[in-house]
């Protein structure tokens, strides 16, 4: 694995001219993963200043948060083929439902910070949110507290009983985890989930949600032909929509998992990752929604104040780090890949084209 950051191609023209460059990129280009190219001038500027690239949040201290995803359960009854939760070669401690004084202090933190929050509170990061009993109430508390802030859960609904009706009715969005309609596809991909036992769970719980209801299905190559029967079947049931994400190999080098992408890319995260708040079950802040070793350094509600993990010297770095372009320093962002967007979109247009077809064809 390289430790080289950047590659700098460096062109001195002694007089004005008009210049062509056509530039060719792949994900892996021998040992190395390209993530991002610029194309600067260097008079008067900085050849090595990457602030304008990309990155949109350039303010330090914070003036802004801009995403919070709280792991409120640490515990999940899935243990999906992509995703490191519950898997044996992990080495985190258990998960458990978050403790109420880490959730008081993170209340209190984001009531109390001044910061305002542009984008969104989410629940669900490492496990599944509707495993926590006083999901609900937690909602409305940070509701009340954060006024206009929206708020979503993610979940595989494999946890949906009627009592959690008050999570639906608490939150503005549900967004329920679905790899395939087809029960071998689905109980391979979603192990240990049982199709016959989760689909009832997960059609009462997008006909309760109805337009608060969002699929999650994140695309691959074991799901990309189904893409449109999923759309169909979401909305028939009455949710508003599908979110299809661009799958990730959530930085781990999982075999059975690199095979699934369709385009993968290297993960090239700007400096405004660093106005996302990540929290864990146990309090821990993380860099990433990617990082199931928990390695990042970003300090703990358990011991410190939030204002004071938000402006801490550790989030600095990272922010630092991000800005320079450092990948290759953070140890999450080394083995992060992503299918390129493009590609993900391209996939589910190509599903809805056949489906269209196979609609049509007599
Ligand atoms: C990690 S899950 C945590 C919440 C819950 N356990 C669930 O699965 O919905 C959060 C979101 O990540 C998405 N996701 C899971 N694995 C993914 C992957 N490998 N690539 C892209 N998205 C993924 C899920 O669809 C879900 O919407
Ligand atoms: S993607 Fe969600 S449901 Fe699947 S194992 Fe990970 S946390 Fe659990």
């Amino acid at each position: 694995m390289t430790l080289a950051d950047h590659l700098i191609l460096e062109f001195r023209l002694e007089a004005p001219q008009e210049v062509g460059l056509r530039l060719w990129a792949s994900t892996a280009a021998g040992q190395f993963r390209l993530r991002a190219v610029k194309v600067q001038r260097a008079d008067p500027g900085d050849a090595v200043d990457w602030s304008g690239t990309h990155g949109q949040l350039d303010r330090w201290p914070l003036d802004r948060i801009r995403n919070v995803v709280i792991g409120n359960s640490g515990i999940c009854t899935a243990s999906c083929l992509h995703c490191p939760t519950n898997k044996p070669w992990l080495q985190v401690p258990r998960g458990e439902v978050m403790p109420e004084r880490i959730f008081d202090r993170l209340l209190e933190g984001l009531a109390g910070c001044g910061l305002p929050i542009t984008g969104a509170i989410g629940f669900g990061l490492f496990g599944d949110p509707l495993i926590d009993r006083n999901l609900a109430s937690r909602i409305g508390r940070l509701k009340a507290a954060l006024l206009g802030v929206p708020v979503t859960v993610s979940t595989t609904g494999a946890a949906f009983v009627p009592r959690q009706a008050a999570v639906v009715e608490a939150a503005d969005s549900i967004a329920v985890h679905v790899e395939s309609l087809v029960p071998e596809v689905y109980e391979r991909l979603m192990a240990p989930l049982r199709f016959a036992t989760v689909m009832p769970r997960v059609e009462a719980l997008l006909a309760l949600a109805g337009r608060k209801a969002v699929l999650a299905v994140p695309v691959h190559r074991r799901n990309r032909a189904e893409l449109a029967a999923l759309e169909a079947w979401a909305i028939g049931l009455g949710a508003r929509g599908v979110d299809f994400q661009p799958f990730t190999n959530r930085a781990a080098m999982t075999e059975g998992v690199l095979e699934m992408h369709i385009s993968p890319i290297t993960g090239a995260c700007t400096q405004d990752l660093a106005y996302d708040l990540i929290i864990d079950w146990d309090g821990r802040l993380l860099t990433c929604c990617n990082d199931f070793p928990k390695r990042s350094d970003l300090g703990s509600l358990a011991t410190a104040a939030l204002p004071d993990l938000l402006e801490d010297q550790r989030r600095h770095l990272l922010f630092r780090q991000l800005r320079n372009r450092d990948w290759q320093q953070i140890e999450g962002c080394r083995t992060c890949l992503f299918d390129d967007p493009l590609a993900t979109r391209e996939a589910v247009q190509a599903a809805r084209h056949g489906f269209s077809q196979v609609a049509a064809s007599p």
